[in-house]
């Protein structure tokens, strides 16, 4: 049996989790008046195998209080302790892109690994690394949200077109492709900026009888499918569908891409009102 603690907004993956093989465990986090965290674990968790879900968006945020808590967890006896974080954060400056960098994400995954003894998280952004245990030392387990998107785009768009914005989707974009039959074909990227980034887009006139739709692992500032949107309104394609796994919409982009696309839907691995595909049980 194991202990499943959730931050806010994890409850529903949380609870997901068998009832034979997992309780929810309690715990307090709030925050002194100087703005550092509180944590209090309520449940007996001695001996047992801890399960903390934690979804690392925001992470400069949720990073603390999450160590805090499994260090709390160890100190009263925790006999194993697990991450399950839907998203990954910190996993995309995987080298140093300009002189006087360092790489984030294996900064951020020698932080984790020296508290935590497992992660389970779903689709990170692996594009230069191939496999998480090339970043993390830690036990670790990657699942994938592309059999329930591929699930959403059968029940919900005839004649689909899969597009992906850059070279990096095409592992979700071709796994997709394979479990609903439906083509697909990925843009080329160039990253100028956080929201400066140019696409280049194939003739796509042979697909003039399909309703593309947009798939990507992450989007923040929206700068990427908003580009691939400004693409396919010049030849022809508007008001695409767009689906994330992965929804951080950082600022105004989910607003700004609502008004260009016909629908903007996630996976909920980041609560968000786009959540539309269930990717709970994944964990389950
Ligand atoms: C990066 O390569 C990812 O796959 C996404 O394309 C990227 O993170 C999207 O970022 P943004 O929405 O800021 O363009």
């Amino acid at each position: 049996m194991s202990v499943v603690f959730a931050f806010p907004g994890n409850e529903a993956i949380a609870a997901s989790l068998s009832k034979d093989q997992h309780q929810l465990g309690e715990f307090t986090w709030r925050h002194f008046p100087d703005g550092e965290s509180y944590l209090r674990i309520h449940s007996e968790v001695s001996k047992q195998h801890v399960i903390i879900v934690c979804s690392l968006n925001e992470p400069d945020r949720k990073t603390i209080p999450l160590l805090f808590l499994a260090k709390t967890a160890r100190s009263l006896g925790a006999q194993k302790i697990s991450l399950y974080a839907p998203y990954l954060a910190y996993m995309r400056q995987d080298r140093v892109f300009h002189s006087g960098e360092g790489i984030n994400a294996k900064y951020y995954a020698e932080l984790l690994s020296a508290t935590f003894d497992e992660i389970v998280t779903i689709d990170p952004h692996l594009h230069r690394q191939h496999d998480l245990s090339d970043v993390y030392s830690i036990e670790n387990k990657v699942l994938h949200a592309t059999k329930p998107i591929g699930e959403w785009i059968l029940q919900h768009v005839k004649s689909p077109l899969l597009l992906g914005p850059d070279e990096e989707s095409e592992q979700w974009l071709s796994e997709i492709s394979r479990t609903i039959n439906a083509p697909y074909i990925c843009l080329t990227k160039q990253r100028f900026g956080d929201q400066d980034v140019t696409l280049a887009m194939p003739d796509l006139s042979e697909y003039k009888q399909h309703h593309v739709v947009l798939v990507d692992d992450i989007i923040s500032s929206g700068g990427t499918m908003l580009e691939a949107i400004k693409l396919l309104a010049k030849q022809g394609f508007s008001k695409p569908m767009v689906i994330v796994v992965h929804p951080i919409f950082a600022q105004d982009s989910y607003q700004k891409l609502q008004q260009v696309s016909a629908n903007v839907i996630s996976c909920n691995t980041i609560s968000h009102a786009s959540n539309e595909i269930d990717i709970a049980n994944l964990f389950g």
